[in-house]
């Protein structure tokens, strides 16, 4: 390439990404990864004009081209605002504008619909507004209708794996969900393919939160709510208008554990023990193991929990964190369309983000 026309391309360049503006909401675990591929290829069309956390924000150019933006927001910044986060996408002369929510705040995830109801795209790996209560998403279905902004979201089911896509990609050619079955949370999956019986169930769950495959407090987990609120995604995606009442969730933490603070749940996580290893020994006495599911099935009877898998079934190979949604549809009948991979990790999960926004860009480039 001669000199005149590699600073034509580099022109071109800096032009498109002035023209796609976008917001980080959460530096944490995910947007901290996301930050990170804003400096790939791939994230280098992406103009970042603003980016906060629970307590501080930045919106001076200068500061949100250092690399360590993730680490001074820790310590300092601006007054947390977001009307002034959105004063800096509106200053942008930016033709696309993005909101990408990596929290997991109720919040703000209220406040989605709102944001693309005024013309700003929202990507998110924040769940509350999709797998929350009936009302917020059809909030959100009504704004996506008016306003003609887009809503990427592939980040909440499966850490980015593709299957919402697919989902939508099926239903928009005709094909009708009939059921839908999987393993739906990488710690769970990690968990029930660890456990054998011989290592009491409280040390492997210790074991995954040392490596980081559990939430900091693993009744997160253990409760089902996050499984049920993507299987209420997924559910709600393929046209069932489920309300979050509306699935039967096993909750694996005993009442008399729920409400303790941390510290105390972790002094006593060994009372989950005995009741899981007599789940475990009565799988193993009807030839099965455990698997903690997620099931819908073609009446909209949604239900998530530890059922007892023979060797056959689809779930009983999983390994490690991986996930795993099995698809029938009235097109894949005789077999399901199985989609599998990781499903959690802050790498896949960013990336999925980046993916949406990049989708969402796609028609200007
Ligand atoms: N980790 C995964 O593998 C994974 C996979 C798929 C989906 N997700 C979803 O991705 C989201 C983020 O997960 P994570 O693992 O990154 O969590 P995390 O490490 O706890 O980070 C959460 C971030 O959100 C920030 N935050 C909270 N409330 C906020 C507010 N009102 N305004 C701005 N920022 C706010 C926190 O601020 P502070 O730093 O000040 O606390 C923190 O930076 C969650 O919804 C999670 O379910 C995670």
């Amino acid at each position: 390439m001669n000199v005149a026309v590699e600073h034509a391309a580099g022109h071109v360049q800096r032009s498109a990404k002035l023209d796609r503006a976008v917001v980080l909401l959460g530096t944490g675990v995910v947007g901290g990864a996301w930050l990170r591929l804003l400096n790939t290829p791939a994230g280098s069309s992406v103009h970042l004009v603003g980016a906060a956390n629970s307590r501080w924000q930045q919106t001076q150019p200068d500061q949100l081209a250092d690399s360590r933006i993730r680490e001074r927001l820790r310590t300092g910044g601006e007054a947390r605002d977001n009307q002034a986060l959105l004063a800096a996408l509106d200053a942008s002369p930016a033709r696309v504008k993005v909101v990408v929510d990596a929290t997991a705040s109720e919040t703000l995830a209220g406040t989605h619909a709102h944001w693309l109801s005024h013309g700003y795209h929202v990507v998110t790996a924040n769940k509350s507004a999709s797998g929350g209560n009936l009302a917020g998403w059809n909030a959100l279905r009504a704004a996506l209708q008016h306003s003609g902004s887009q809503y990427g979201d592939a980040a909440t089911v499966g850490a980015g794996l593709p299957v919402l896509s697919s989902l939508r990609r099926l239903r928009a050619g005709g094909d009708e969900l009939l059921a839908l079955e999987g393993v739906f949370s990488g710690s769970l999956s990690w968990l029930f393919s660890e456990y054998d019986g011989r290592v009491p169930f409280s040390v492997l769950l210790c074991r995954a939160r040392e490596l980081g495959y559990s939430e900091p407090d693993p009744r997160d987990d253990l409760s089902g709510q996050d499984v049920a609120r993507k299987l209420l995604i997924l559910a709600r995606s393929a046209g069932f208008a489920l309300e979050s009442g509306d699935v039967e969730v096993e909750n694996l933490v005993p009442e008399a554990l729920r409400s303790l603070p941390l510290e105390v749940f972790l002094e006593r996580v060994h009372e989950l023990d005995e009741s899981l290893a007599a789940r475990h020994a009565e799988a193993l006495a009807q030839g099965g193991m455990l698997r903690y599911l997620a099931q819908l099935d073609r009446h909209g009877r949604a239900r998530v929990g530890l059922r007892i898998v023979q060797p056959g079934h689809p779930a009983a190979p999983l390994s490690g964190t991986d996930n795993q949604f099995a698809l029938t549809t009235s097109r894949y009948n005789v077999q399901p369309l199985v989609i599998q991979g990781p499903g959690a990790g802050a790498e896949v999960t960013a990336q999925a983000l980046l993916g949406d926004i990049l989708e969402i860009i796609r028609p200007l480039a």
